[in-house]
């Protein structure tokens, strides 16, 4: 019997010992898909509307309008409607230092920076880019945005010089909110002055606004305030937002070109946002909820921010790494504050697997309910251990899988609605509507157990817009494989109808969950004066999932010396230290089809010391006796 079959058998005998679940929650998802835009409108019925939708959907494909007619605030939704003494964040310091917010002063802090940002002349439709660390002023920035209708775009902490540069300027970003600075393994990490060397080159920005973070002194140029002095007390009006108007763009990075500004509407999101926080993580009043996820993703978007808010939950936020400065830190966090729901990667699971249970089984999880996975493919021996060692085989493990582009999770185990049996390292069903399926090149559907490309055939409330300014490219990137929504991904589906997602079908990087472009850093690389040509790519990694690995070809007359060392500085001061590649290696070509396009997946084969007999079908443009020839000159090389 396979590791799944056997897995599902004890699965049903133990917690989840109710076998009419999968047919039940078949039943559910028959029923939903016979008719979306009621099912959806009763979802989005649990939000507050100023007033109700004309029309659900409107459906220019591939163009999606939800609640068209609608008017709705996000910020209004998540705070006016449930302001209370309730925590709504507990937000621990790397320091070990705390804060706790409830629904009351984060509804206070919120209107408070909206005047500011109104006084300073931003209004409805505006963009406004944050880069903050995790600290409670970042939903905080993101929800002032949202009361004003401002478009926020949040720019990850760990981003650099360039990535800032690409992200504001592509958004035309009007102001920028930042901090003096945050730490990070208690390092101090210098925000606002990357932020200064980016502005340079940014001419859209006309404010800059600075919270004190680290308490460092500020010399205010011209047009930078402080967060404090703009801030005004009192109230501010939420705008009344048409349904579809943007909430927020997020930068993700595709297989080529710059990263793509992904665009999220309001009425649909917050209703996906909603409906699948409540299905999936079916927050009770007393729970503690824990996503670990930085708020720079898209998950820490739609579950440490919009989708808990709206369950009115206590949210949990940590400033820090998952293992600074102790080790154990989150379980002792998790102890301490009887953490109920813990939400986070099969990266960090990983890294906690190789530290030893010791760490973990010391600390009382006892408080503990429900676990939960996203970013990456979970092993199924990661899946068991997380169940063994953190759930005490007592706990269920709900597999999300999504994307910035779905702006919440579409495949994922409901405890909320039915939990069905699980299988390590499976997502289970899409969620009711979702409409997914597996298809082969031609755009046909797999047999069961059968590798193909995962696509959504039907609109959901939530999908992405478009791409920021471009429409053309929203097209050719999501819409020109198929004739449905193309995720990139591969995936199978078994013969019980489970999901099992096989990783990215492009050249998409995911490594230690975040989603990296190749040719962002490819450009990083090349912008570097010693080097003419750069090729990125990845080999599996045990922990971190994937690692990167760069090959670059050094202009004539550039010495190798020191070379290697000093382009991981560079890539660190202009992308981002997680863009660092691992490794390395300076060759004098890039092996190259005759129409110049680099075999980027012979790269890939060579650093996953694949035989060149698995490399030979894998390169679309090029001839056998090619690949051959660029595999053996390339592998002496290394
Ligand atoms: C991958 C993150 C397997 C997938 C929410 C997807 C997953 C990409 C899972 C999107 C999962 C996400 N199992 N793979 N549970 N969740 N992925 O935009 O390859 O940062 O296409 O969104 O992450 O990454 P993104």
């Amino acid at each position: 019997m396979s590791i799944s079959k056997q897995y599902i058998e004890n699965s049903k005998k133990r917690f989840f010992s109710d076998p009419k679940s999968i047919d039940e929650i078949k039943r559910i998802r028959e029923e939903a898909a016979k008719d979306p835009e009621t099912f959806w409108s009763k979802e989005a019925s649990n939000l507050r509307w100023f007033k109700k939708w004309d029309k659900v959907l409107e459906w220019n494909k591939p163009f999606a309008k939800w609640f068209v007619g609608g008017k709705i605030n996000a910020s209004y939704n998540t705070l006016d409607v449930q302001i209370d003494n309730k925590k709504a964040y507990i937000w621990i310091g790397e320091d070990g230092s705390r804060r706790e917010i409830t629904y009351n002063e984060l509804y206070n802090e919120v209107n408070s920076l909206a005047n500011g940002l109104k006084d300073l002349g931003i209004k409805k439709g505006d963009r406004v880019s944050i880069y903050l660390p995790m600290i409670p002023e970042l939903p905080i920035a993101m929800l002032a945005c949202a009361r004003i209708g401002a478009i926020h775009s949040v720019i990850f902490s760990g981003f650099s010089v360039d990535a800032l540069i690409d992200r504001i300027n592509d958004a035309e970003s009007k102001a920028v909110i930042t901090a003096d600075g945050g730490y990070r393994r208690g390092k101090i990490i210098r925000l606002r002055d990357t932020l200064e060397k980016a502005l340079e080159k940014c001419r859209s920005v006309e404010h800059t606004i600075i919270h004190k973070r680290i308490g460092m002194n500020i010399d205010l140029k011209k047009n930078e305030y402080l967060w404090q002095d703009i801030a005004r007390k009192g109230f501010c009006e939420a705008e009344e937002m048409e349904s579809e108007s943007p909430l927020f763009i997020l930068y993700t990075s595709g297989t080529t070109g710059k990263p793509k500004g992904i665009v999220h509407d309001t009425g649909g999101y917050l209703t996906l946002a909603d409906a699948s926080t409540r299905w999936i993580f079916d927050i009770n009043d007393d729970d503690v909820y824990w996503c670990t996820a930085d708020i720079g993703w898209v998950t820490g978007h739609t579950y440490v921010v919009y989708g808990p808010l709206l369950q009115h939950a206590t949210i949990l936020m940590y400033e820090g790494a998952p293992d600074y400065p102790e080790p154990d830190v989150w379980w002792d966090i998790i102890e301490k504050n009887r953490v109920s729901i813990l939400y986070t990667t099969p990266t960090a699971l990983r890294m906690f697997m190789k530290l030893g249970d010791d760490l973990i089984t010391k600390h009382d999880l006892s408080s503990l309910r429900l676990l939960g996975s996203v970013g990456e493919p979970i092993n199924p021996d990661v899946w068991l251990w997380y169940e063994h060692v953190i759930g005490k085989d007592k706990i269920p493990i709900v597999d999300t899988w999504w994307q910035t582009e779905t702006g919440a999770a579409l495949l994922s185990p409901l405890p909320g609605i039915r939990l069905v049996p699980l299988k390590p390292g499976s997502s289970t069903y899409p969620l009711p509507t979702i409409d997914a399926a597996i298809l082969d090149e031609e755009g046909r559907e797999v047999k069961p157990n059968t590798k193909g490309y995962l696509v959504i055939r039907k609109p959901w409330p939530g999908m992405l817009l478009t791409i920021w300014k471009d429409d053309e490219k929203y097209k050719q990137v999501y819409w020109s494989k198929f004739e449905y929504y193309y995720t990139g991904d591969y995936a199978m589906i078994d013969e019980d109808g489970y999901f099992w997602i096989l990783g990215r079908a492009d050249d998409v990087l995911k490594v230690a969950g975040h989603r990296l472009g190749t040719m962002e850093i490819e450009s990083a690389l090349v912008s570097y004066n010693a080097v003419a040509e750069a090729a990125v790519s990845s080999k599996p990694h045990d922990i971190k999932g994937e690692s990167i690995v760069a090959f670059v070809v050094l202009k004539t007359g550039y010495s190798k010396d020191g070379v290697i060392d000093a382009l991981k500085e560079h890539i660190k001061n202009t992308v981002g230290a997680i863009a660092i590649p691992d490794e390395i290696f300076i060759v004098d070509k890039l092996p190259k089809t005759r129409s110049g396009k680099i075999m980027r997946r012979l790269l890939k084969a060579i650093v996953s010391e694949k035989q060149i007999g698995d490399v030979t079908t894998l390169e679309d443009e090029a001839s056998v006796s090619e690949i051959i020839n660029a595999y053996e000159e390339l592998k002496r090389a290394l």
